[in-house]
């Protein structure tokens, strides 16, 4: 008997410490909807080798992601946790989608511009990285996809893959909505506030991680760029102010507008800074404890995404199955 429960599904590139616009944006929210969704959320490594990575790093970035994962709240007890390259209809169904998208679609995808503006060798990979997660997406026919702004646009594209598919074929894919939640989804450089936060900041007081202690906290929310306003608003002419304040809108779980009241009669940016750090550091305690308990216990996390790979494997097989039989693959 078929589960009453919407699908959720989503993921993070195992590329290294989760920071607070990872955070904020995405593994916050995800332990919100565990009980009211059947929830997969798994570990996308094959994105990960889009851009160049150390197989060292990445087999223990991956490990670790799933610490991260379960110290944010993701219960194994209550949804599933995997590992992308563990099954292999995410690349079967990326093939048979990208048969059916439009090339100048991809060369028109933000994320593809971004970073191929940032690095000097471009594989082919990156490009085709949306319809692997259009892939990811469809191949368990999620309903909702919990992310940050910045992967709107790849999600749009999943949900236009499956009409395309339905369209041509018959009905096989559910359309996917994307998630995206209020003050978090799109946390900024403490250094360059015009930037989304990133790993790959150049100056890496611009990113706070979600492991760092509380003095590191305080001195990167105390030497964030602001301006020379006094004013605690959401202004877009001010970024820097404005992403502290969503930061602690996020944080605390209040609203922008109850968040420039509550600092209505502030005169002082240091003050606010001060509330800012502490509430990031009062959210970040239980996941600090929590990685920190079960971060070198390799057996555990082993099982957890052997458990979660057997758990998707027969959903991801049903789905080839059918795909194969309806673009006119012979059975074997
Ligand atoms: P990734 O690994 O870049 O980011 C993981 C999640 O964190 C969110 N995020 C942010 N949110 C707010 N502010 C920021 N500064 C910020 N930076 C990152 C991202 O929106 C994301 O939700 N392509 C995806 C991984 C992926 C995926 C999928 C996600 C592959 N297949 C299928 C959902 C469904 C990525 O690279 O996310």
């Amino acid at each position: 008997m078929g589960s009453e429960k919407k699908v959720i599904l989503t993921g993070m590139q195992p590329t290294g410490l989760l920071h607070l616009g990872n955070f904020l944006g995405a593994a916050y929210n995800w332990q919100k909807v565990l009980d009211g969704y059947t929830c997969y959320f798994f570990i996308p490594n094959q994105h990960a080798i889009t851009i160049p990575q150390v197989p060292a790093n990445l087999r223990n970035g991956t490990l670790n992601c799933v610490a991260q994962y379960i110290a944010c709240g993701l219960d194994p007890e209550r949804c599933t946790i995997f590992v992308q390259s563990h099954i292999v209809g995410h690349t079967e169904l990326a093939w048979v989608l990208g048969c059916l998208t439009p090339l100048g679609q991809l060369y028109r995808m933000h994320q593809f511009k971004d970073k191929s503006a940032k690095n000097e060798n471009i594989y082919s990979g990156l490009l085709y990285y949306p319809v692997l997660m259009a892939a990811d997406i469809l191949l368990y026919n999620a309903d909702f996809v919990p992310t940050g702004e910045d992967q709107r646009q790849h999600v749009e594209l999943a949900r236009d893959l499956a009409e395309k598919f339905n369209g041509t074929y018959s009905e096989t894919f559910t359309l996917p909505t994307p998630l995206i939640e209020g003050a978090g989804a799109r946390i900024m450089s403490l250094k360059s506030p015009e930037h989304k936060m990133s790993k790959s900041d150049s100056d890496s007081n611009g990113t706070i991680y979600i492991t760092d202690e509380p003095k590191m906290i305080r001195k990167k929310i105390a030497t964030a760029i602001t301006d020379s306003g006094d004013s605690i608003r959401i202004d877009p002419e001010r970024p820097g102010i404005a992403n502290l304040l969503n930061i602690y809108c996020a944080a605390t779980g209040i609203t922008l507008a109850d968040g420039e009241e509550k600092f209505r009669t502030y005169t002082t940016y240091a003050h606010f800074k001060k509330e800012v750090a502490e509430a990031i550091i009062a959210l970040l305690e239980p996941v600090q404890e929590k990685y920190r308990a079960i971060k070198d216990d390799k057996a555990y996390l082993q099982s957890v995404i052997q458990r979660g790979a057997e758990t998707v494997q027969p959903i991801a097989h049903a789905t080839i199955a059918k795909v194969y039989r309806k673009v006119g693959f012979l059975n074997q």
